[in-house]
């Protein structure tokens, strides 16, 4: 959410330093020929639900224009293997495991295979909210219902406080009824840290770097997701990173190089089938990789923040609510889920 908490003077203020950067990275054509046509094909503009379809069922990703199919796929790193056997193939069991039902209160340390189930076939409670929110047809109150309206004031993180920094949207956040809920939540950050440094994201569960995700619901289809934003604050550089973000900036450990280019980082739900009771796809963890000459930054991240490579949560759908996990600590860590 790079520039969304800010004041719009900040906001501005970023878009016109930004759009200088802007002009001068602007994109060439990558073959220019004096022989070539004027207009040599280009790609099609890329939208976000070319990407969601992509990683939905085999008949939606063939809907794909393949050209943006494959530069998209370039963009894709996956954190658990894309799909039980492959994106848009159909052979995966169309019911999440009739074997076994993974969960966090019977299996507290799933192993790696088990990981990688949790991620394509979550545990009960996340597949009907999966269901309900395309039920729904993508209504985000939906989501919201199943809160428990217990309100819970978020406390300090990591010192945050005395910089005067608030990090949630609201200075209390909420939970789900279920705890299976909330725990696959905290397994979600947990994994993102665990198999990061696999496709070259190391990164950090503090205020600084990942700390939330946007819960949203899909455009077009409604399915359920949670687009992830690491590196959230990169500390001032006078060379590197000139820029103000305020004082949840300041005291930042966060280096800006080239892991910013995957601070994105989508969750996908399974998609329900929706008109039977079966499953259309399989759940997906996958890193977007905006580095700059792929499709990601061209197309899904909006010029003025492309600096700071932030896709933003309502270009990909309706947003329910903010998932935060905060160090509440401070000795020793204590890592708590608030919904704002
Ligand atoms: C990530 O961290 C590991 C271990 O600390 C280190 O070996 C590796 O070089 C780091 N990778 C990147 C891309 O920074
Ligand atoms: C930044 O600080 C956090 C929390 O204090 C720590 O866990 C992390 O390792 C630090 N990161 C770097 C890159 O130094
Ligand atoms: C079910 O999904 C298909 C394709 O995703 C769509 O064309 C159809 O309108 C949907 N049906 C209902 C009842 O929402």
């Amino acid at each position: 959410m790079i520039t969304s908490n800010l004041p719009v003077s900040l906001r501005v203020a970023l878009f016109l330093s930004l759009s200088v950067t802007a002009w001068s990275t602007r994109r060439q054509p990558r073959c220019f020929s004096k022989h070539s046509s004027p207009s040599p094909p280009s790609i099609p503009k890329a939208i976000p639900s070319d990407l969601f379809s992509l990683l939905g069922s085999k008949s939606q990703s063939s809907t794909v224009n393949p050209l943006i199919a494959a530069e998209l796929k370039s963009c894709l790193k996956f954190l658990v293997p894309s799909s039980p056997s492959g994106i848009g193939v159909d052979t995966w069991p169309s019911q999440p495991c009739a074997r076994r039902q993974l969960g966090f209160t019977k299996f507290p340390h799933p192993s790696d295979t088990e990981k990688d189930e949790l991620i394509w076939w979550p545990p009960e409670p996340v597949l009907e909210l999966a269901r309900l929110a395309v039920d729904s047809g993508g209504d985000p109150a939906a989501i919201q219902r199943v809160l428990d309206p217990t309100i819970i004031p978020v406390p300090d993180a990591e010192g945050s406080k005395e910089d005067r920094c608030q990090l949630t949207r609201t200075p209390y956040g909420r939970r789900f009824f279920s705890e299976e809920l909330n725990s696959y939540l905290k397994f979600l950050f947990e994994i993102i840290v665990a198999r990061g440094p696999s496709i070259g994201l190391n990164v950090t569960l503090s205020r600084f770097d990942l700390f939330h995700g946007h819960l949203f619901l899909a455009v077009d289809s409604g399915r359920l997701g949670i687009l992830f934003h690491a590196r959230e604050y990169p500390a001032y550089d006078k060379e590197v990173f000139p820029y103000n973000m305020g004082f949840c900036q300041i005291g930042s450990n966060v280096t800006y190089d080239d892991s910013m280019n995957l601070r994105n980082i989508l969750w996908l739900a399974p998609l329900p089938d929706n008109s039977t009771k079966s499953w259309a796809a399989p759940g997906v963890l996958v890193v977007l990789d905006a580095r700059p000459d792929g499709i990601i930054y061209r197309d899904l991240i909006p010029e003025y923040v492309n600096f700071a490579r932030t896709i933003y949560e309502d270009d990909l759908g309706e947003v329910a609510l903010d998932v935060n996990y905060l160090n509440v600590g401070p000795e020793p860590p204590n890592y708590q889920i608030f919904l704002c």
